[in-house]
């Protein structure tokens, strides 16, 4: 944890949730306040869940998100969401690159990187997923991808205000496995030097997420961890004891 930068507690939903679901979010706005002095909070729902979710939340210490975005501000694209089009609908963050979008639908880091000046365009902030693969861990490739992934990933004028750093590596991701807190504490750590290198003084201050089966038993340790300031979460966000016993275990 880098003493200077408020964690970020985010939910990641994937495609899980129908309108009932509002009332495990109501939940989460309920317990939200005791766990303020914590963390930031933030839900993904799906994008049908959007403008209802972010109804319930205003006034409260919970934010509302979106998991992906079209580049494009609005066209011939049967299908897609627009940047503009989650904000409007109240989302304040966009989560862009994540694996899931990366594997299922081959997306790459130039579109990754127009997804997230989409994101700015519409006046959203930006959640950008990186990591590795099993194989390419196994190979020994985990710093060369990430390295790569962050350089194409990441547009210019990444600031700590329109950007979020995810570091999720694919294996950890819905597995139940997690990387121990010294390999957490390189990788967080070679990250920063890039981000610091890149954007300087932003670099230091842009909050970077560890990401991939993070679990209340296991939240304290990984958000002690050096500069990871907050985790991104997926089967664990859909509970509202979960998701909120996660934050109370930011540092
Ligand atoms: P998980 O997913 O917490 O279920 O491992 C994390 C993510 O994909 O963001």
């Amino acid at each position: 944890m880098t003493d200077a930068i408020r964690p970020l507690i985010a939910g990641n939903w994937k495609m899980n949730g129908l309108k009932a679901a509002a009332a495990e979010f109501d939940a989460m706005l309920n317990g939200a306040a005791e766990v303020a002095g914590k963390a930031d909070l933030l839900v993904c729902p799906p994008a049908t869940l959007i403008a209802a979710f972010s109804d319930k939340a205003r006034g409260k210490a919970v934010g509302v998100g979106a998991q992906d975005c079209h580049p494009k501000p609005s066209g011939a694209h049967t299908g897609d969401v627009a940047a503009e089009m989650l904000v409007d609908a109240g989302a304040t963050a966009i989560i862009v690159g994540h694996s899931e979008r990366r594997a299922d639908h081959g997306e790459g880091d130039a579109l990754i990187r127009h997804k997230a000046e989409a994101a700015w365009r519409a006046g959203a902030v930006a959640i950008v997923c990186i990591g590795e693969t099993q194989a390419q861990r196994d190979a020994g490739q985990t710093l060369d991808i990430l390295r790569g992934q962050l350089h194409g990933s990441l547009p210019e004028g990444s600031t700590a205000a329109n950007l979020v750093v995810a570091y999720e590596p694919v294996w950890a991701i819905g597995t139940g496995l997690t990387p121990t807190s010294q390999d957490v504490e390189q990788i967080h750590g070679f990250i920063r030097e890039l981000l610091t290198s890149r954007f300087k003084a932003d670099g230091a201050a842009i909050r970077l997420l560890y990401g991939g089966s993070v679990k209340p038993s296991n939240a304290a340790e990984l958000m002690a961890v050096k500069n990871v300031n907050g985790a991104l979460i997926g089967g664990a966000s859909l509970k509202a004891a979960d998701f909120l016993a996660i934050a109370k275990g930011c540092p």
